[in-house]
């Protein structure tokens, strides 16, 4: 099969399509025929040398991805040669071809098609593991979600309305603010103009931004409320205010996805599977996609996703 292989960090233009070996399915892998994988921002920083793979993982870039189950290995029943599907990957989505555990494989929902499933998993996979299950977003609560057009904002957006949230998000443009708004966001706030921690008050917040953002994210939550940090775009040290934190009796999270074992991970995509599928199969909510990019130019994907231009998802057609 063909893949993208880093020889050595750096900027997009090491992204190489190769031929390389095909994978095997060890007990309970699915291997999947790739229609389409996502770009994430992890798949950046592992090109850049900043996020390796964990133990075990494939040494390829890619998160997510969608097609066609080519093979079962041993212990594997939820699945067939044949079926469509979409999965959480450790890695190895910008390839022709992936294993994957089954617990970590989804149908593709009713109504999308089956490219768009490739830039599902991840991002809901995130959402539900954060927004719901960690910080127990509740009907009536407000959410905050920084980076509202990203492609975790923007299904963020439409889950917590789903749900009957109040969602604010922070964006660095008014177009970018407008595109929330129509996802169902109920305020925006460009974070250029604007200090988020004196216009809004939070049950919980989804932030991206990390140290940068702790002080002000404190400051911005309710009491009781719940702050998730997934991401450390403006870097991993922040001063926390422990007084706030007390006298709100609020909590301060922090997660991966990637690193969790294959039952954790088997966990969360139930839960996807069960709350946020029938969401999409309904057509209440939908996936939000920027631009499909040949997964050979994965390259040009990388340099669309770091100009920050998009809104939602950029996919990677095989
Ligand atoms: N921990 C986990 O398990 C996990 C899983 C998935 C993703 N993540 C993290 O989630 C983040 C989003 O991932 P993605 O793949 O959806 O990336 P993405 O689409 O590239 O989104 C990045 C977003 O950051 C926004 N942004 C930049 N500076 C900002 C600021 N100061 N305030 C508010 N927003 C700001 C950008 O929007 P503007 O143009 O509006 O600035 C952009 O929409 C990344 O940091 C990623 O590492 C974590």
């Amino acid at each position: 099969m063909h893949a993208i292989v880093i020889d050595k960090p750096g900027g997009p233009e090491v992204l190489a399509w190769r031929q390389v070996p095909d994978p095997r399915p060890e007990r309970g892998d699915v291997i999947i025929d790739v229609a389409a994988s996502a770009v994430n921002r992890a798949d950046v920083l592992q090109r850049q040398g900043l996020y390796s793979p964990p133990p075990g993982a494939s040494p390829y870039p890619g998160l997510e991805c969608s097609g066609v189950v080519a093979e079962v290995g041993p212990d594997v029943e939820a699945f067939r040669p044949g079926d469509r599907v979409c999965a959480l990957l450790t890695g190895g989505g910008y390839a022709e071809r992936v294993a994957v555990p089954w617990q970590q494989v989804m149908r593709v929902p009713e109504g999308v098609d089956l490219v768009e499933a490739a830039g599902l998993p991840e991002v809901a996979c995130t959402v539900w593991s954060n927004v719901f299950m960690t910080a127990r977003l509740r009907k009536g609560e407000t959410l905050l979600v920084h980076g509202g057009a990203s492609g975790i904002g923007t299904l963020a957006v439409q889950l917590a309305k789903a749900f009957g949230s109040h969602v604010v998000v922070t964006a660095g443009s008014a177009e970018k603010i407008a595109r929330c708004l129509e996802l169902g966001a109920d305020e925006g706030i460009d974070y250029r103009e604007e200090d988020f921690s004196e216009k809004v008050r939070a049950d919980v917040i989804l932030d991206i931004i990390g140290g940068g953002y702790l002080a002000g994210n404190v400051r911005a939550l309710k009491t009781g409320g719940r702050l998730v940090v997934i991401g450390m775009q403006g870097g991993t040290r922040g001063e926390l205010d422990l007084g706030a934190l007390l006298t709100k009796r609020a909590s301060v999270h922090g997660t991966t996805l990637r690193a969790r074992p294959v039952d954790e991970k088997g966990v969360i995509v139930r839960g996807v599977v069960d709350n946020v599928w029938p969401l999409l199969d309904a057509g209440a909510i939908r996936p939000v996609v920027h631009a499909r990019v040949p997964m050979s130019d994965a390259a040009e994907a990388h340099r669309l996703l770091e100009s920050g231009e998009h809104v939602g998802k950029i996919l990677l057609v095989g």
